[in-house]
């Protein structure tokens, strides 16, 4: 007897797409086949609706401490979020606060995160503080399962590292199998226009992105594929944003450098326009919004294949939190756990811009690759946990406040509506998600160890 069986599904994986049952024990794919005579306690007919691997959001910011304040979504309703845009796990940001050590830091995070999850998770570890015993700790960390770190090459003041603390740190993770997410701006140069633009009396939305131009980032990323290059780390660019980076990333990985790529479901859906509406503060994040044809060339990147994941950058900040007297101290983030999906299908594989099966890539099996959750995440296959979600193409929803599920009191996708939509989802066996309503336990996602890659680069 099984425990679920999906029927009639049409099922998408990483490289194809086919009719199909999908019967599930223990929280386990147990048979993919045609049809499954075998009896279970619960049968759901996916007839006419895609049934994909749960997405694996890769980049997410639950309860940050951050520019003076703390991100609204906690791990609870975060997670929320997560399990009703078809997410199964997330792959969280662990902050180092300044003096504390990072295995102590991957400690007050699992304490923070384990009683509230909803979905499964991972982290990544921010290291803020550049010293011998945080480097020694790097070793210990991956053997916990923390096998990718995030160093910001911006926020001079609060996150910051030189390139030197950088190099060090790649050089140390890449011996054993740890991956670098860099964090691609340069922060002087931010640091000189912002004071330009503010002692002008620049101060509104617009103006953040005037103080971040793309050549910012592409500096950035080029600097950071020579450290990558000198270090021989794996290095993967989180949130890019720009054509100009986006053409230094395929240079890199042209010539066989391990150096990969995220973007994020906002830069693919709005433009720096939206800064000079009234609301502008709300759309501030980093990188910000760009130009038509900076979207226009992600969509590009992905299509082609070397932006290799999609992942949200979730951070929210109610709009109290973002109302400030200049673009400096807005808290930068917006959400984005629960539109990846309905926003890549929508504005991406229904106008035939990605297939179906780049999709799957983007936001499961290449995350799943990269941050060694692969092959217990990111599939759909015999023996992978069952994280699974099914999506009613024709589904048509505004992304407006009602329908969305994070701790906020605006919504930025207000304006955009899509077709196709997720109906389910399935986390280990377990339905979570129906219809728009979360259905799960507080506290029942577990923590998933990110494996050590064998050789010095992700096989992708
Ligand atoms: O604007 C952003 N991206 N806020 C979150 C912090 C980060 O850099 O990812
Ligand atoms: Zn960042
Ligand atoms: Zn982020």
């Amino acid at each position: 007897m099984l425990d679920l069986v999906i029927r009639d599904g049409r099922i998408v994986t990483e490289s194809n797409v086919f009719d199909g049952s999908i019967g599930i024990q223990n929280g386990k794919i147990t048979q993919i086949s045609a049809t499954i005579g075998e009896s279970a306690n619960r049968v759901v007919d996916a007839g006419g609706k895609l049934v994909l691997p749960g997405l694996i959001d890769g980049h997410t910011h639950m309860e940050m401490p951050f520019m003076g304040t703390v991100s609204s979504d906690d791990f609870y309703q975060g997670t929320v979020a997560a399990a009703c845009g078809g997410v199964t796990t997330i792959v969280d940001f662990a902050v180092q606060p300044r003096g504390e050590t990072i295995l102590n830091t991957y400690k007050t995070w699992r304490q923070k995160a384990d009683p509230k999850v909803c979905v499964d998770y991972g982290l990544h570890m921010i290291i803020r503080d550049f010293n011998t015993t945080n480097l020694a700790q790097i070793r210990p960390l991956i053997g916990e399962g923390v096998t990718s770190f995030k160093l910001f090459m911006a926020y001079k003041k609060e996150l910051y590292l030189d390139d030197g603390a950088i190099y060090s740190i790649m050089e140390e993770a890449v011996r054993h199998g740890g991956i670098i997410g860099l964090h691609c701006e340069n922060a002087d140069l931010i640091e000189c226009f912002a004071a330009k633009l503010l002692s002008e009396g620049k101060v509104k939305a617009e103006y953040h992105a005037k103080s971040r131009p793309p050549l910012v980032e592409a500096e950035s990323v080029q600097r950071g594929i020579r450290l990558a290059e000198m270090s021989g780390s794996p290095m993967y660019v989180v949130h890019m944003s720009t054509g100009l980076a986006r053409d230094e990333i395929k240079e890199a990985a042209d010539k066989g450098l391990p150096v990969y790529s995220e973007t994020c479901p906002h830069y693919l859906t709005f433009t720096e326009e939206a800064y000079r509406q009234p609301n502008g503060n709300r759309y501030i994040m980093s990188p910000p919004l760009r130009s038509d044809e900076d979207r226009a060339k992600l969509w590009q990147g992905l299509a082609s294949g070397f932006i290799k994941t999609v992942a949200s950058d979730h951070v929210c900040f109610n709009s109290k939190q973002k109302n400030q007297s200049d673009f400096t101290k807005v808290p930068n983030g917006v959400i984005g756990t629960e539109v990846i999906l309905p926003i890549l299908y929508s504005a991406g594989v229904a106008k035939g811009i990605i297939p179906l099966t780049r999709l799957v890539q983007v936001t499961s099996y290449n995350p799943a690759k990269l941050f060694g959750l692969y092959p217990r995440k990111g599939s759909i296959a015999v023996g992978s946990d069952a994280d699974i979600v099914l999506l009613d193409p024709h589904k048509k929803v505004r992304l407006s406040l009602d329908n969305l599920h994070s701790n906020i009191d605006y919504s930025i996708y207000e304006d955009v509506s899509v077709t196709g939509y997720p109906i389910m989802t399935i986390s280990r066996g377990e339905i979570i998600h129906e219809d728009g309503k979360f259905i799960g336990r507080r506290g029942r996602g577990e923590f998933v160890k990110g494996k050590p890659f064998q050789t010095k680069r992700p096989d992708l």
